[in-house]
């Protein structure tokens, strides 16, 4: 949870300045009590009041300020802040960092916090590419700082390459990573399926569903969030894919089917909507349009979650998830012995608000100790409701 976190947002002289008022806007609107610092560089940019108006509180600039009341604040800052974040980051600004320099409000302040600091490098190309520069990048990686890599584009100099601050969505994502949740799964090894799978009948037609992913890329972010590693194995889709994962890339059944199975992960989810059936032989070529019916001849594609409770590794926790249309709780329960797994999301496509497509989830979690129903929630919120079973199942046995 983000509210009531406090983030201390520096801003240096770069045109992308104007961009962190985004951020800060962002931020303001989940909860975080935002403390902006300034450089006078930055000053002219974008103007204090920006961020002022935006976080209701104060915009620090020089370290001296006339208002002695402020001028000790920034030390009670250091120790409030949860998070810093410097964006953009200066090529003058990271060398200070980098030497422990502290000349102006920004740096003092920084130096005093004993919080994780996230720089985001914003500058020319060449000066980025400076070895200078990137030994500084590296003196603020050796002391635990962490460096977003800038992106590649069109940057406001007229030169094209890499420099450009990224856009206020993705700072937000690593603010988010670094202090959004508790890390209580730090230290698990977590693989997600989620999306449809494309089965081909030949080099231009596929059977597929309606999957749209959602819900399993919300539990992919939710377990990164709380600090495990995670592995997401997804079909085509969409639905952004979530930061701070490992991606693999799949199209059919029998893709997803090998990377499941080569899994070495303590927790294996499966939230993808795997096709039951693919056409028996691929062709080769283009069917040809004839007067008549296409006639497709399918089989069963390999029950992969099946296959994992038949030959599951020492510890590993395995759970699926099951839509059904009618007698939900009793179809999912066979399911979950069936397939030997230890736990089945269950949701019944006939309720509103449940399924594929929306952003909401209507589910039981179903263990052999339980059935827990759950009301009407964001996949997010569902995400987490059965990332804290696994845990608790987990610590009963
Ligand atoms: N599943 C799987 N491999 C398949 C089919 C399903 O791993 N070839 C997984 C799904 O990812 C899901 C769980 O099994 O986590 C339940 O899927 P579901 O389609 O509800 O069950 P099936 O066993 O396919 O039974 P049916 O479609 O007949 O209800």
């Amino acid at each position: 949870m983000l509210k009531g976190k406090h983030v201390v947002l520096g801003i240096t002289g770069s045109i992308a300045a104007y961009k962190t008022a985004g951020l800060a806007s962002m931020l303001v609107k989940k909860g975080c009590h935002v403390h902006v610092l300034m450089t006078e560089n930055a000053t002219n940019f974008i103007n204090p009041i920006t961020f002022e108006t935006l976080t209701g509180n104060k915009c620090l600039v020089d370290t001296f300020d006339r208002n002695f009341e402020f001028s000790v604040e920034h030390v009670a800052l250091a120790k409030q802040a949860d998070v810093v974040m410097i964006a953009p980051a200066s090529a003058n600004s990271i060398a200070k960092l980098a030497h422990g320099l502290a000349d102006d409000m920004l740096t003092t302040t920084v130096l005093a916090c004993r919080c994780r600091k996230i720089i985001a490098p914003a500058m020319n190309t060449n000066m980025y590419e400076n070895p200078i520069v990137q030994d500084n990048i590296k003196i603020c990686e050796k002391y635990g700082m962490e460096v977003i890599k800038p992106a590649v584009g069109y940057l406001a100099c007229g030169d094209t390459g890499a420099g450009k601050m990224p856009e206020p969505a993705e700072l937000f994502d690593y603010i988010e990573q670094e202090i959004g949740a508790q890390k209580d799964l730090e230290g698990k090894k977590i693989l997600v399926t989620a999306g449809p799978t494309r089965e081909a009948i030949d080099p231009v037609r596929y059977i597929t569903n309606h999957s749209t992913g959602k819900m399993g890329y919300a539990v992919a972010k939710a377990a990164a969030l709380r600090g495990a590693d995670v592995t997401l194995v997804t079909g085509k889709t969409d639905t952004p894919k979530p930061r701070f994962v490992k991606l693999i890339e799949i199209q059919s059944a029998a893709d997803m089917f090998e990377a499941a199975a080569a899994a070495e992960q303590d927790i294996i989810i499966k939230a993808a909507a795997v096709a039951d059936y693919r056409p028996k032989s691929v062709g080769t070529e283009k069917t040809k349009k004839t007067d008549g019916d296409m006639a497709i001849e399918l089989e069963r594609t390999d029950d992969i979650l099946k296959w994992l409770g038949a030959h599951r590794r020492e510890g590993q926790f395995l759970c699926g998830f099951s839509m059904e249309t009618q007698n939900m709780l009793e179809n999912s329960r066979v399911k979950l012995d069936k397939k030997n797994i230890d736990m089945i999301v269950a949701n019944n496509l006939k309720v509103e608000g449940a399924g594929f497509g929306t952003d909401t989830n209507v589910v039981t979690i179903i263990t052999r100790e339980r059935n827990l129903e759950l009301e009407k929630m964001t996949k997010e919120e569902v995400a987490d409701r059965l990332l804290d079973e696994i845990l608790a199942v987990s610590a009963d046995k």
